[in-house]
């Protein structure tokens, strides 16, 4: 974005677009994410070779980037989801959450890989693989498309890996804020949050462009 140029926002605010680009920018652009998940899809397909893992994803952050990596893995695999809820922020809980949804299958047997969108913490994820190695799998390993690793507080064993992702609050690509914007196709990180909370309207201009049908005749 050029600086000084201006960006249409939320009805006729207008904002300064270096002003937008304080607060917020694009930190994976989607072509990097696409290409990414395909070596990660590839490198699940080597190491499963000749087996049928059920890739579990947690609900709704998470559901994106399961959509996109279970078509780059060439396997017959199954997908199931959880939906968690938490007892405050992950570090008041110590990670402990109530099961809002559980997962519709028995995994008892089975090889699951959790395919989480972000790992912070990482408080949730060991309570959560706490959870589901108590159900015998024949092996949990994790896919964390974004690694916040200077924030873990629990030791994780994160088998595949998209990318390290800086200390930034990050939105898009199924990550929310306050419930919206799970639909921009990047990964934004947001370096300003006092704006972002003053004014969310910030990202409308991150939301995909849809181009008109031209009209005919
Ligand atoms: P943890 O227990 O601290 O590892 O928290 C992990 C969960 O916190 C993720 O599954 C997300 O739901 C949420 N989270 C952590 N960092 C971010 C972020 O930067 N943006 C959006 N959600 C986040």
């Amino acid at each position: 974005r050029a600086a000084g140029s201006w960006t249409r926002c939320s009805g006729s605010r207008l904002l300064r677009s270096a002003a937008v680009s304080d607060v917020v920018s694009v930190e994976f652009g989607r072509e990097d994410i696409r290409r990414r998940i395909e070596e990660l899809g590839r490198t699940i397909t080597g190491d499963y070779e000749g087996r049928a893992p059920v890739l579990i994803s947690v609900l709704k952050g998470g559901s994106v980037f399961l959509a996109d990596l279970m078509r780059e893995i060439a396997l017959p695999i199954a997908i199931d989801y959880m939906s968690i809820s938490r007892y405050g922020g992950a570090a008041e809980s110590l990670g402990r959450v109530r099961i809002v949804k559980d997962l519709d299958h028995d995994i008892g047997g089975r090889d699951v890989i959790v395919v989480e969108d972000i790992v912070d913490t990482g408080l949730t994820l060991s309570y959560l693989i706490s959870v589901l190695d108590s159900r015998e799998p024949a092996s949990v390993e994790v896919c964390a498309l974004l690694d916040k690793s200077v924030r873990r507080i629990v030791p994780l064993d994160l088998r595949y890996r998209g990318f390290d992702c800086p200390d930034e609050f990050v939105v898009g690509y199924g990550l929310d804020f306050e419930e919206r914007f799970r639909n921009v196709p990047d990964i934004l990180a947001v370096h300003d949050m006092d704006a972002l909370r003053a004014d969310p309207d910030v990202l409308l201009s991150f939301l995909p462009r849809i181009e008109p049908v031209p009209s005919e005749g």
